[in-house]
């Protein structure tokens, strides 16, 4: 998708999910209504969703899209690596990337974000693949981290 597209249909997601979002302060419902929204928006997501960072182990919570693995292997993939990294990873070709783990043989890109709760603790990762190579870029990066700042919004 252009640049200026993807920003331009980001702009009218993050307006709709700031009205949606303030009907429950619940982190788990918020983070459920955002995969929703975003896979059905966004043509490049082929599979959105939320892995949970808890007791040293990053278990899957909600999603949509192909059924995807229930537990990562800690400190291994793109996920962990925004845990280790404690910031958004972008994977233009996850077949380059070491220690990639693949849940569906048809993901080519990944982008990752950590999830921050009030106390700056990480509490999950944000994770969506696509089926194309060099699927995301800045655009995705700074829209998506500006949406996972929704989740422990007061008010
Ligand atoms: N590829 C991820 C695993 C999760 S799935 O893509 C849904 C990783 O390397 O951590």
């Amino acid at each position: 998708m252009q640049e200026m597209k993807k920003e331009g249909r980001y702009a009218r997601i993050q307006e709709q999910l700031g009205a949606l979002l303030i009907k429950t302060e619940d982190p788990l419902a918020r983070m459920a209504s955002i995969c929703a929204v975003l896979h059905h928006k966004m043509d490049h997501f082929f599979w959105t969703g939320f892995y949970l960072h808890k007791t040293g182990k990053l278990v899957v919570g909600p999603y949509q899209g192909p059924v995807a693995c229930q537990e990562l292997e800690k400190d291994k993939g793109v996920c962990w690596e925004a845990v280790i990294s404690g910031a958004p990873v972008i994977v233009s070709d996850v077949h380059a990337f070491p220690g990639h783990i693949s849940c569906d043989s048809r993901s080519k890109s990944e982008i990752t974000l950590p999830v921050f709760n009030q106390k700056q603790e990480i509490v999950a990762v944000f994770d969506v693949d696509s089926d194309q190579i060099d699927s995301f870029s800045e655009a995705d990066r700074s829209a998506l981290t500006a949406i996972m700042e929704l989740i422990y919004k007061e008010g």
